[in-house]
């Protein structure tokens, strides 16, 4: 079974496809984002920490996450083929991963930054299901579980922007560490999200037949 990685910037598509990717391929989601949301929602001790980093939308510590991510990867449905959304997200990272698990591939899902603030704006997040949604196509109740729809508080524009400066130091150097062991897969993400997703099949396929 698969091990995948999913990269790309904020509002790149990685949620949007991980959830499609886990669908047909019977894979677990490990999305760090919800994970950290979760714990802010709980006020458990991670949360309190995590809640200003998010808020700024700064990386929240190495050490932290990468714990987080260990226990996760502990449990027994991680031991299956899965996706890890949202992480890693800096080098130290993706060599912690390395230690703990053999990844077959990284996705890297790249778009046009214009094109990122329009969907971050967009973006509305079910309150129950994580489900996203963008604000054009829902009345402000989840399609899939009837619950409430909210924003971000993170996908503030001014946040955004930060997220952004972000991910262009911290995180796309990743995408260089990766091209180097071989696992990269640079999918067009400025299209349709069945047309990315169609493109990544594509990528699994061919994986298959190596
Ligand atoms: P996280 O939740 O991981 O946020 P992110 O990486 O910034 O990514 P997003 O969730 O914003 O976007 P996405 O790429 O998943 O896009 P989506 O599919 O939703 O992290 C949040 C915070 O947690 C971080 O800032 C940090 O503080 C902390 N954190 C998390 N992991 C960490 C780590 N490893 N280390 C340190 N800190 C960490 O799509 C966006 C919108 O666009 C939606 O409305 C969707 O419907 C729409 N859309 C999707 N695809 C398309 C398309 N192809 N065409 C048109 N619209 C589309």
């Amino acid at each position: 079974m698969f091990k995948l990685v999913l990269l790309g910037p904020p509002g790149a598509g990685k949620g949007t496809q991980a959830v499609q990717i886990c669908k047909a391929w019977e894979l677990v989601h490990i999305s760090t984002g919800d994970m950290l949301r979760e714990e802010i929602k709980r006020n458990s001790d991670v949360g309190k920490l995590a809640s200003e980093y998010l808020h700024k939308g700064e990386l929240v510590p190495n050490d932290l996450i990468i714990s987080m991510v260990q226990q996760r990867l502990a449990e027994p449905d991680a031991s299956h083929g899965l996706v890890l959304d949202g992480f890693p997200r800096t080098i130290e990272q993706a060599e912690a991963l390395e230690k703990l698990v053999h990844i077959d591939m990284a996705i890297n899902i790249a778009v046009d930054s214009d094109l990122l603030l329009e969907r971050i704006c967009n973006r509305r997040t079910c309150i129950h299901c994580k489900a996203v949604f963008n604000a054009d196509d829902v009345s402000g109740v989840c399609t899939r579980c009837g619950h409430k729809l909210y924003i971000r508080d993170d996908d503030r524009p001014e946040t955004f922007i930060n997220r952004l400066s972000v991910y262009e130091a911290r995180t796309a150097p990743i995408i260089e560490y990766y091209r180097e062991t071989g696992k990269l897969v640079t999918i067009d993400g400025n299209c349709s999200p069945d047309e990315v997703f169609k493109q990544i099949m594509l990528a699994l396929a061919e994986k298959i037949d190596d």
